[in-house]
């Protein structure tokens, strides 16, 4: 069932989704070289709750960290590590959800760690940008297809792969809602958008293969070709006037 949000639910949401786009900016400065994942989670760990939030990934089917952090052929849920300390040249994606007042906030951004290649660079643009792409047919009457397919096309055109098996969600209440919003299908097809449906848009974006396996931590999802993979997400909510960006500061 898919949940639409009042407008009261909505404001609590942008309070959650403003907490999680601070936390960003605040680790945004400490991603360098030298600096370890976990020193990260606990960084966001503290600032989340000092904004009288709760970690929304905490626990959630038992994972066992604060946030995600998934360092260059990782694709998703990689646990933060005290033995994981980022270099030069690395790319991680870190996903962030928090909970205020009973509503969650969920986006992901892959930072550069140093001086990184052209290539690399590329990944992580053409993910943000795909993203934005996606979330432009975010508007009510059209579907889930729409968003699916204008993601698939962007990535695809400029030489990636979109991954498949894993997709973006519906957020509110619960973090993972109804719909799912897959990052490849076709057009016109699938669930109707309608005012106050709110959604994770989460492009996947591979450097080769779009296949991938999952680590024996039970967490790690990797690029089944070790090659790299870049993430981003926020949580949108469809209005009359547009998308609206609910993870922004
Ligand atoms: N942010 C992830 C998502 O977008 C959720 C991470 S769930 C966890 O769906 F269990 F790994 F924390
Ligand atoms: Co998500």
């Amino acid at each position: 069932m898919i949940r639409v949000k009042s407008e009261h639910e909505i404001e609590k949401m942008r309070s959650a989704g403003r907490i999680v786009a601070e936390t960003f900016e605040m680790l945004s400065e400490t991603i360098k070289p030298g600096v370890t994942t976990k020193e990260l989670n606990a960084l966001a760990d503290e600032f989340i709750k000092k904004n009288k939030a709760t970690c929304s990934f905490y626990r959630y089917n038992g994972y066992p960290a604060s946030i995600c952090t998934s360092v260059n052929e990782q694709v998703v849920h990689g646990i933060p590590s005290g033995s994981v300390a980022l270099k030069a040249g690395d790319i991680v994606s870190i996903d962030i959800g928090a909970c205020y007042e009973g509503y969650h906030g969920d986006a992901a951004r892959t930072f550069a760690v140093g001086t990184i290649s052209s290539e690399a660079q590329k990944l992580i643009d053409v993910t943000k940008q795909s993203f934005f792409e996606g979330m432009s047919k975010a508007i009510p009457g059209n579907r889930i297809g729409d968003i699916a397919n204008a993601v698939q096309s962007y990535v695809e055109s400029n030489g990636f792969s979109v991954v498949r098996a894993l997709v973006g969600h519906g957020v509110g209440a619960e973090l993972h809602e109804a719909p799912e919003v897959p990052n490849f299908g076709t057009a016109g097809r699938g669930v109707r958008l309608v005012s106050g449906m709110t959604i994770a848009i989460e492009p996947m974006v591979n450097m080769g293969t779009y296949h991938v396996n999952t680590l024996s931590d039970g967490w790690t999802v990797v690029t089944a070709d070790k090659k790299l993979s870049a993430h981003y997400e926020n949580s949108v909510v469809v209005t009359a006037k547009g998308p609206e960006i609910l993870t922004k500061c």
